[in-house]
């Protein structure tokens, strides 16, 4: 399986910025994908544009976000349905800044899937320990939390859709800081057979972010049990991004 790529592009990327990012590269995206998936996930209003531009190609698009709720009076907020009917194929949910800056809780990012799953589209599911959670030796039992109450949504994913888990330490992102090979790996071995175990029959695709960028990532792609990366500030350069993909 070729390795996943997911650039979040938060509100760094504007519409017009997103828009000339993919048809400036456009070729060279097409050939990245030759060896590499790729999926874009920029704001929700250059949603429909990102599609168009890659319609009939295979770079995916993804939301950064979607409504807990199917539809109804929520102004302000973006139904998965509208998401669905625009082309778009995954979702990122309970990423740590809507956790903490839109105090996001389990149970509303347990809604967000179970709705994502039931419309075909993949969510890309953020989980990861705070700072001093991490200082404390906390980080599995955090990680087992976030993943319990979205046991019994995994199992009716089976064998439709693979959902794509992104454990992405709170203190390692946008920060520069990285935790060791080693504790990651740890990690992420741990994460497989966790996953396995509460979910046997579901398949997850495990990819890591945090500061991936193209000084780390070729140690990061030494790691068994990782499929890809969720990559924020790294992501919006085209050069930095190109390098992340194409470095052995
Ligand atoms: P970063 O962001 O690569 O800028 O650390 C990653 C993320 O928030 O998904």
């Amino acid at each position: 399986m070729k390795r996943l790529y997911i650039a979040n592009w938060k509100m760094n990327m504007h519409y017009c910025a997103a828009r000339s990012f993919c048809l400036d590269n456009y070729t060279r995206i097409i050939e990245l994908s030759n060896d590499a998936e790729i999926i874009i996930c920029p704001s929700f209003p250059v949603l429909q544009e990102i599609v168009s531009i890659f319609n009939n190609t295979s770079i995916k698009v993804g939301a950064q976000n979607c409504c807990a709720y199917q539809s109804g009076p929520y102004t302000g907020e973006v139904s998965i349905q509208s998401l669905q009917e625009l082309g778009v194929s995954y979702c990122i949910v309970g990423h740590s800044e809507r956790r903490t800056l839109f105090d996001e809780t389990n149970e509303q990012i347990a809604k967000k899937i179970e709705l994502l799953l039931s419309a075909q589209i993949i969510p890309i599911f953020c989980i990861g320990e705070s700072k001093e959670e991490y200082e404390n030796n906390k980080t599995v039992e955090i990680l087992a939390n976030q993943l319990a109450i979205c046991a019994q949504l995994f199992s009716q994913a089976i064998n439709q859709q693979s959902i794509i888990i992104a454990y992405e330490p709170v203190w390692s992102i946008g920060t520069g800081k990285i935790a060791g090979h080693d504790y990651l790996a740890h990690i992420f071995s741990w994460l497989r057979s966790y996953l396995a175990k509460i979910s046997p029959k579901s398949n997850f695709r495990l990819v890591y972010g945090g500061s991936v960028n193209p000084e780390n990532s070729s140690e990061l792609k030494k790691i068994d049990s990782l499929d890809g990366f969720l990559i924020g500030n790294a992501s919006t350069n085209f050069q930095t991004f190109e390098k992340i993909v194409s470095l052995l």
